[in-house]
């Protein structure tokens, strides 16, 4: 099973938990970009990571969120976590891409076959005790995130994009980066209300840079400075539609209507900067 990694279209930090965890809007979207995941019945418990890209070489909280979420499951049915599973490694780690949470997502879905389970009401619960995108990557469509992440909304309906996906080859910690967000003392954002629907790519780009930003960018910055590099790389791309960073970093995104206009983005990115991880996705075509 393919586990997509997403991006975030917009991130607005709204508010502060009791808990210390911030409230979140955010409209999410998956991306061609994939872990491959596949699950056996086994004698015991097994986990056997590969891939290649150097950001992805070491997997401990990718292998420490599998194992959890099999176990977690495993226990609540009362049965041994007895299978065998095989991790291809493709989405940068601590990337802002979600990656770990789209692995654990597609272990409970495969799971859920495996052990012959009828609702997905205890995946989501098990999602949502251990991390905020893991219940959005359930869903493996677009959707909106509310409260710390587990709060699911129906997104707007958006079209296909174009993207291109770079990383400085810096991770970005994501509570570092929460930290220093909330160290900046910033005003909290709103809550969005989108309309219904996106006709265009363009039409998209032009409301989401309108009304809205990832308030986490310059905490982000302030973690790894190369973010800035890439975002103003990013932004001097002919006929972008829109550049960001995604979650807390450090992978920035840049959003265009055609594969073509992407793809001379790539090239343009890789020849100023070859030691960047850059890939051209195609977004919401899953
Ligand atoms: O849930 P996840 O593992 O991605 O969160 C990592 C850390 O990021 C949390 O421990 C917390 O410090 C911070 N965080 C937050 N508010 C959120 C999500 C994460 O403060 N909504």
């Amino acid at each position: 099973m393919l586990a997509n990694a997403k991006i975030n279209l917009h991130l607005h930090i709204t508010g502060r938990a009791e808990n210390g965890y911030h409230l979140l809007d955010s409209l999410v979207a998956f991306t061609s970009l994939s872990d491959d995941i596949s699950i056996e019945p086994s004698d015991k418990f097994k986990l056997n990571i590969s891939g290649s890209t150097s950001l992805s070489s070491v997997c401990s909280e990718q292998d420490n969120l599998i194992s959890r979420v099999t176990h977690l499951l495993a226990q609540h049915l009362g049965i041994a976590p007895h299978v065998d599973i095989r991790l291809l490694k493709n989405i940068p780690l601590a990337g802002g891409l979600g990656g770990g949470s789209a692995d654990a997502a597609a272990t409970l879905l495969l799971l859920k076959d495996i052990w012959h389970i009828k609702s997905n009401d205890i995946l989501e619960k098990i999602a949502a005790s251990l991390g905020s995108d893991i219940v959005a990557c359930l869903y493996n469509d677009p959707v909106i995130m509310r409260d710390t992440g587990n709060k699911i909304l129906t997104a707007p309906r958006i079209p296909p994009l174009h993207g291109l996906l770079v990383n400085p080859n810096v991770q970005s910690p994501t509570p570092e980066v929460y930290k220093a967000y909330a160290q900046s003392n910033r005003p909290f954002s709103d809550n969005i209300v989108f309309p219904e629907q996106f006709h265009s790519a363009m039409e998209l780009c032009a409301f989401l840079k309108a009304h809205t930003r990832n308030d986490l960018t310059d905490a982000a910055i302030t973690i790894a400075p190369e973010i800035g590099i890439v975002l103003n790389a990013l932004d001097q791309i002919p006929n972008k539609l829109l550049s960001r960073l995604s979650g807390s970093g450090a992978t920035c995104f840049a959003l265009f209507e055609n594969a073509g206009d992407a793809q001379s983005g790539y090239e343009l990115i890789k020849k100023a900067h070859p030691d960047f991880w850059a890939k051209t996705v195609t977004i919401n075509q899953i």
